[in-house]
């Protein structure tokens, strides 16, 4: 490569790197403290709900219990009280203060936790263990990305 060249790639790797956190807007964005206190403390109440339920499931993992994980990963997919709790106005508010992609990624969480229900149903203790991994890894990607504010481990 000559010197001209590689100053030339070196100037847009910076560039990149000085333009991405906000116009791809891939950093941090928390989102609690941008909820409505109601609808805050759904979502506190539910998380802990889906801790206990976490909890639960790798109890049930280690113990050959294909019943209880598919009950408790069915629990959290219905949702135990975001869904239930929340009125046409809570749920307005909810969808205008977190962005697009918070949403998609809580889709795709509640989808992971319908197929480890199904693997536990289906007895397959391997495909169990592989979403129950892909599981926990949804909770600190999202944790990482949208609760730096309540998970500060996540910012060191
Ligand atoms: C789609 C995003 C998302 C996913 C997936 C997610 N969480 Fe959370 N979680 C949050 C947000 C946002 C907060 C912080 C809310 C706030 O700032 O008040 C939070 C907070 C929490 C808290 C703290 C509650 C408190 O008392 O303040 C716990 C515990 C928790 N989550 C557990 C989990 C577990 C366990 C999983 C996975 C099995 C999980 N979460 C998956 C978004 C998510």
């Amino acid at each position: 490569m000559t010197p001209a060249k590689s100053v030339c790639a070196l100037t847009m790797l910076a560039a990149i790197l000085a333009a991405s956190p906000t116009s791809a807007g891939d950093g941090p964005q928390p989102v609690g403290p941008k909820l409505p206190a109601k609808v805050r403390g759904l979502l506190i109440q539910e998380m802990n709900a889906v801790l206990d339920a976490t909890h639960d499931i790798l109890d049930a993992l280690v113990r050959g219990r294909d019943e209880v994980v598919a009950e408790k990963a069915q629990a959290i997919h219905d949702s135990f009280i975001l869904k239930q709790e929340m009125t046409a106005a809570d749920r307005r508010a909810f969808r205008d203060a977190v962005p697009e992609a918070f949403v998609a990624r809580d889709k795709a969480f509640h989808e992971l936790t319908a197929d480890l229900a199904e693997a536990a149903r289906d007895r397959d203790r391997a495909r169990q263990h592989r979403l129950f991994r892909d599981m926990t890894e949804a909770c600190t990607a999202c944790h990482a990305r949208y609760a730096p504010n309540r998970f500060p481990g996540f910012g060191e």
